[in-house]
């Protein structure tokens, strides 16, 4: 069956059918598209379009379509999408009523109802998963209070900085990553049904109350923008990017850190594999993937940019692969942050390594030019001065707290003893925000 076949003598050759059909990915619409049709009957039930018993059976129909079918055993059935299969569904079971269901409406307006459904749902599901991404950095800083890490620029040993305080740079990433999702959350809020194909509907539907009954905050204002806007989407794509992207820094870090090079963390043996040959391998191809999917799915997000841009006004059947883009992404998103929750959860720290790499007393460098400064010497003269300090043990071959610093300035016969050591460093940095701040071990915000 299909919903436009008047006009044409012939059928469409299979392979075009295959290709247009959208069935296969759009299934998933399944419930949302039912509840939109739901919504549409009732309004077209209040505008005199249905009889009472005309919308009971429609209203009927179409739960008992939720209830008898599954988006899996939808998915193959020989109907173009999930508005056709419905339609047809219903048809069947309930007969002529079913026939007036799409008066007033186009796919146009039904489909991008049912998509801003899906990514309102979609949004929720990720923000918790955020969400619980957190909380296991969070509980990682609280267990490893005490644990200390070299803080990097360039790759290279800068500052000890707190375990904590590396959680807790994530934590705030992700937490502008929720912030970003919750507030187009906002813009995916409006209601286009109503809008028909292009131009709006002849019938006077109450679109207000289709709105509060589908649970939208706000109906379109302009139905030839509402048809063809796919923003929600561009912005849904473009905010589990950096997400992603967030996520692919911390595997980057992580995969570093457990090298035998760096040797701060060990992974668990459930986010990692062996290798076919070489049997002393243990390979974190969990951090591996979730760095690749954040390539794939900016690459979705660039696709789906080309796809949108010249797009002439007005719905064209490119907007059909919106669902292929978006719901590619979230899968790989949704497994992304699953696996990376998991990885933090269960990561040990080795912290006597983390310790002997934090204890590195040539981060300190900026400390011993600090302390110069509170005896009056201006900061350029006092980087200068250690600077020397730290070429000099750099070519004895002995740490900066090896050598004695007297050589180089008089005020350094007034350096106390510890003030190179890494918690010294560390609790200096005591301002808001630094890893010294009492802030860094609270908790989520
Ligand atoms: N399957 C289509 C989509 O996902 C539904 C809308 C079809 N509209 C049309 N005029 N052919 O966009």
């Amino acid at each position: 069956m299909k919903l436009w076949q008047g006009r044409f003598d012939e059928q469409p050759e299979p392979v075009f059918e295959k290709m247009n059909r959208s069935l296969g990915v759009d299934a998933v619409l399944l419930d949302v598209d039912i509840r939109a049709s739901r919504a549409h009957a009732r309004a077209l039930l209040n505008c005199g379009i249905l009889t009472q018993a005309e919308w009971q059976s429609i209203d009927k129909g179409l739960e008992e379509i939720l209830l008898e079918y599954t988006p899996d055993q939808v998915k193959a059935m020989p109907y173009e999408d999930v508005h056709t299969f419905v339609e047809a569904t219903l048809t069947q079971k309930i007969g002529a009523a079913g026939q007036k269901l799409h008066t007033g409406r186009s796919r146009n307006d039904q489909v991008a109802t049912d998509f801003r459904l899906f990514v309102k749902k979609a949004i929720g599901l990720l923000v918790a998963d955020i969400e619980a991404v957190q909380h296991a950095l969070v509980e990682s800083a609280n267990k490893h209070a005490a644990a200390l890490i070299p803080a990097y620029t360039h790759l290279r040993r800068a500052q000890p900085i707190r375990w904590s305080h590396y959680c807790r740079a994530f934590v705030e990433m992700f937490a502008r990553d929720r912030e970003r999702l919750m507030e187009a959350a906002g813009r995916v809020d409006v209601l286009p049904l109503g809008s028909g194909a292009v131009a709006g509907s002849n019938f006077p539907l109450d679109r207000e109350a289709v709105a509060r009954e589908l649970g939208f905050a706000r109906i379109s204002a302009n139905s030839l923008d509402a048809t063809c806007d796919r923003d929600f989407v561009v912005e849904f794509l473009s905010n589990v990017a950096l997400l992603m992207t967030h996520a692919s820094r911390l595997a980057e870090d992580w995969i570093l850190y457990s090298s035998d090079e760096f040797g701060f963390l060990e992974l668990s043996e459930k986010v990692t594999t062996g290798s076919s040959l070489m049997p002393q391998k243990k390979n974190p191809d969990g951090l591996e993937l979730i760095r690749a999917k954040a390539a794939v799915v900016a690459g979705v997000l660039s696709g789906f940019l080309s796809l949108m841009k010249g797009l002439p006004t007005g719905y064209n059947k490119d907007l059909q692969e919106d669902k292929v883009a978006l719901l590619s992404a979230f899968e790989n998103v949704r497994l992304s942050m699953t696996v990376l929750r998991f990885t933090i959860q269960t990561v040990e720290l080795k912290t006597a390594r983390m310790m002997k790499a934090a204890a590195d007393s040539f981060m300190g460098a900026t400390d011993l030019a600090d302390f110069l400064v509170t005896k009056g010497v201006p900061f350029r003269a006092s980087h200068e001065i250690v600077a020397r300090a730290v070429r000099s043990a750099l070519d004895q071959g002995k740490q900066l707290d090896e050598i004695d610093l007297r050589e180089f300035s008089p005020f350094f016969a007034d350096l106390p003893p510890d003030y190179l050591a890494p918690e010294r460093i560390v609790a200096r940095k005591a301002l808001i925000g630094g890893t010294g701040a009492a802030l860094s071990n609270s908790g989520t915000r």
